[in-house]
């Protein structure tokens, strides 16, 4: 049976080629560990290295490629970024779509003093911008939101966000999980502070590879949540007070940052439009399948401009586990169930504690796949 593989908003497969073979070569040729390692074949690695920033820094319009930092993933990016600028008695506002990456940090630091309002979503997932200007209070530092839900796709309003916050005189965080790789994000036009990425996702690159952005003044006010060796200024027994070290103790992942590079070059050779372009076709044959559907009720906003490729449904009158599974052991057709690690996502859409069955259709599927997926989803439903 041929797996059709629908999950991208969990982690994008396969990955963009090029991807495998540059992180075996890293593993198999590459000697060393950046700033670590001078020998004579090292300098190919810190030259990826430096060009993968750069490659970074050019996709998201960032000044300059130190700004860019390499985590694991957003969820290490987000602790980074929130633990490292939050402080008792700071106010932060969040909109009620919010992935568990941004919450559960926030809920940690609710315990330490730092206050967090949601904005409320309707129940398609869109915020309005007066809502977060009216929930603005005297200590509110910071403003952090997903750029896209994913449960349900809907796209927030990021450069309105970002200039209420300039106006405001505050911090804007952007969580770009779901968006990075398919939608331009325009850092400096977002006029965002900081901005968290993961590679394994819309990049293309492996699991383990991610980072975020920072404007260079927000850096130095921000406290460093891991410290450790960075192979640089090894003479002091502090972190370095400059990007990107300061953030970087410890061994960098280099397969993986090998990984992405080859992802970004792929990604830059195909080009975003395109990859939109497509993952919007393919949403619509999902869209409109299930719309004309009985038994069956979509989730998140009609229309495609208002949404990325993730494409949530109830099966009212299904168990959706059991959907879920008849549609991998019969169909092959791999999907998610559940609450997507976003139950705050989830009492906005009113899909809580249930959940729902998500397709997330990416770059390598075909039109045919998705007109697969429906006529196995009416199958299961046919079947009583
Ligand atoms: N955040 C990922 C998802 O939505 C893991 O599935």
């Amino acid at each position: 049976m041929k797996r059709i593989y629908v999950d991208n908003a969990a982690t994008s497969y396969p990955k963009a080629p090029g991807v495998s073979s540059a992180v075996k070569r890293c593993l198999d040729e590459v000697s060393g560990s950046v700033n670590r390692s001078s020998f004579a074949n090292f300098p190919e690695a810190q030259e990826v290295v430096w060009e993968t920033r750069e490659k970074i820094a050019a996709l998201f319009n960032v000044p300059a490629a130190e700004n860019v930092v390499f985590t694991m993933n957003v969820t290490q990016a987000l602790n980074f970024l929130l633990k490292g600028l939050l402080r008792p008695g700071d106010h932060i506002l969040v909109s009620s779509l919010e992935h568990n990456a941004l919450m559960r940090p926030l809920l940690q630091l609710q315990k330490q003093g730092v206050e967090f309002s949601r904005v409320r979503g309707d129940r398609e997932g869109r915020v309005r911008l007066a809502d977060f200007e009216a929930q603005i209070r005297p200590n509110t530092k910071m403003v952090a939101v997903t750029h896209a839900s994913n449960v349900c796709g809907t796209i927030l309003p990021v450069e309105e966000i970002g200039e209420l916050c300039a106006r405001r005189g505050l911090l804007f965080i952007l969580d770009a999980a779901q968006t990075a790789g398919i939608l331009e994000i325009d850092f400096q036009k977002t006029q965002a502070h900081a901005l968290a990425f993961t590679g394994h996702k819309g990049l293309l690159a492996p699991q383990g590879i991610g980072g975020f952005v920072i404007d260079s003044e927000l850096a130095e006010q921000m406290e460093p949540l891991i410290s450790g060796g960075t192979g640089s200024l090894s003479e002091q027994e502090e972190v370095p007070p400059y990007l990107p070290d300061k953030f970087e103790a410890g061994t960098l992942n280099l397969p993986g940052i090998y990984g992405l590079h080859a992802a970004l070059n792929y990604l830059e050779n195909t080009g975003l439009e395109a990859i939109r372009a497509k993952e919007q076709a393919l949403a619509r044959i999902l869209m409109e399948g299930f719309t004309n559907m009985e038994g069956v009720v979509l989730v998140g906003p009609a229309s495609l401009e208002d949404r990325v490729a993730v494409i949530s449904v109830d099966f009212p009158d299904r168990d959706n586990g059991e959907v879920t599974y008849k549609l991998e052991k019969f169909y092959g057709i791999q999907t998610r169930c559940g609450l997507h690690c976003a139950p705050a996502a989830h009492k906005t859409l009113g899909t809580f504690p249930r959940g729902t069955v998500r397709f997330s259709p990416g770059w390598f599927n075909t039109k045919g796949e998705m007109q697969a997926v429906l006529a196995a989803v009416q199958e299961i439903l046919a079947d009583s």
